[in-house]
């Protein structure tokens, strides 16, 4: 079997899951690529996948390692920006910076914001029923609907979100070393960034952009540069992955009647079919970049100090040694101990908010339109390394 390649291929997607069952049956660790004396890994048992999300001598913060990041390019501001948000550090900046955004996504914070959710919900459904034919539900529902979440949370103006999809489009774009007006995009969602902290700072709300903003000028707590980050961390996190999840979650459901109609009879399954819609199509395919901090051996494979270290967390959902019938979409299966959100420090901080989103999105949906069905038979995955997202997920809803 092709290897290397098949990563890369636009309709990788497609065959992905069978890949990763042969991978875990015979090269569990498997070497993806080789640069320069730098070999890249990815982890596809489930145990393995823990172990190394929570292995301290596994590094995010790449800069430990090489006193000159291979990485730097003439596209530093990005760089920095990368280099400083949470998700790329290690204790103890990860711990202060944790801290401060932790207590604005804890699932009793969350739980407060389950009726405007419902608002927003309703809203999109009422404009969706005014359309005529098919209706993409991704544009029309699964997009928008975190976007003006995660933006009324942080402050950001909601009828601004295509610029930020534009800006985070190309942001994952450049992750995947696909072309795009990198440089310029930069430069404006940057630009665009400190204008709005300008306005917050003269005109405080109550959001979070506000009280960042505050922490950074009471000092230490949080750097200029890290508050970049942690927006722009949280513009994308919350841009990228739970349109995944509705959508996603939604595309199982009309590939399985049998479960779409088991939901309808009972709705208390919600929260459940959810947490099967992240294991099923985990909507982000791989954890972000570990870095070995010294020589070692991982499951009888050698590592060397500066190796690239990845965890499919897809592969790690479909591990028939952890769960039974793995490929099977099954929205009655108990405690579902996926690691869709990644594992130990990093643990996804969105994860309240994004579980509140989905469960409120099928309810909203499978209620507003009985019939609702797919309008096309096979949507396509985008060819995007990090995530499983569909392009579009055309629906007849009448
Ligand atoms: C981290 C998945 C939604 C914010 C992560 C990680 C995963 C993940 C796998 C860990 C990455 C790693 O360890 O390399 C998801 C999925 C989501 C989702 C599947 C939706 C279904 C959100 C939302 C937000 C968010 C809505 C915020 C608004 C974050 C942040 C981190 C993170 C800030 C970094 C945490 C840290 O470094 O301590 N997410 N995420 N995520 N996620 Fe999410």
């Amino acid at each position: 079997m092709e290897t290397m390649e098949r990563l890369f291929q636009s309709n990788f997607k497609v065959g992905a899951y069978p890949f990763y069952e042969y991978l875990r049956q015979h090269d569990p660790i498997f070497l993806m690529s080789q640069q320069h004396n730098q070999s890249s890994w990815i982890v596809t048992k489930y145990d393995h996948v823990k172990e190394l999300l929570k292995t301290q001598s596994f590094l995010k913060d790449q800069s430990k390692l090489f006193s000159t990041s291979p990485h730097d390019t003439p596209q530093d501001e990005m760089t920095t920006i990368f280099q400083n948000m949470m998700l790329d550090v290690d204790p103890p900046d990860h711990t202060r910076l944790r801290k401060l955004v932790q207590p604005y996504f804890n699932p009793k914070t969350i739980k407060n914001l389950q009726p405007r959710i419902e608002d927003i919900a309703d809203q999109l459904i009422m404009e969706m029923n005014n359309k005529k034919g098919p209706i993409d539900l991704i544009n029309d529902f699964a997009f928008p609907l975190p976007i003006i979440v995660i933006s009324e949370l942080l402050g950001v103006p909601a009828e601004d979100r295509n610029k930020f999809r534009r800006w985070s489009n190309t942001i994952l774009a450049a992750a995947d070393d696909m072309e795009t007006d990198f440089v310029e995009d930069v430069q404006a969602f940057t630009q665009y960034l400190t204008r709005l902290f300008e306005e917050r700072r003269e005109e405080p709300q109550d959001d979070l952009i506000s009280n960042l903003l505050q922490a950074e000028e009471e000092g230490e707590q949080l750097s200029r540069t890290e508050l970049y980050s942690m927006i722009v961390l949280l513009i994308i996190a919350g841009h990228e992955t739970t349109v995944n999840l509705i959508a996603n979650t939604m595309y199982a459901l009309f590939e399985h009647p049998r479960q779409m109609e088991r939901l309808r009879e009972d709705f208390s399954w919600t929260e459940n079919a959810i947490e099967e819609g992240l294991r099923y199509y985990s909507p982000v395919d791989f954890s972000t970049a570990r870095w070995a901090e010294k020589d070692m051996e991982f499951h009888g494979k050698h590592i060397q100090r500066g190796d690239l270290v990845l965890a499919s967390l897809s592969s790690a959902n479909r591990d028939e040694s952890k769960f039974e019938r793995a490929d099977e979409f099954d929205i009655t299966r108990k405690e579902v101990q996926h690691v869709a959100f990644g594992f130990g420090i990093h643990f996804c901080l969105g994860a309240p908010l994004a579980r509140l989103e989905g469960k409120i999105a099928l309810e909203k949906l499978l209620n507003a339109f009985p019939d609702i069905r797919l309008a096309e038979q096979k949507p396509n995955w985008r060819p995007v390394f990090l995530l499983r997202g569909l392009d579009n997920l055309y629906v007849n809803i009448k």
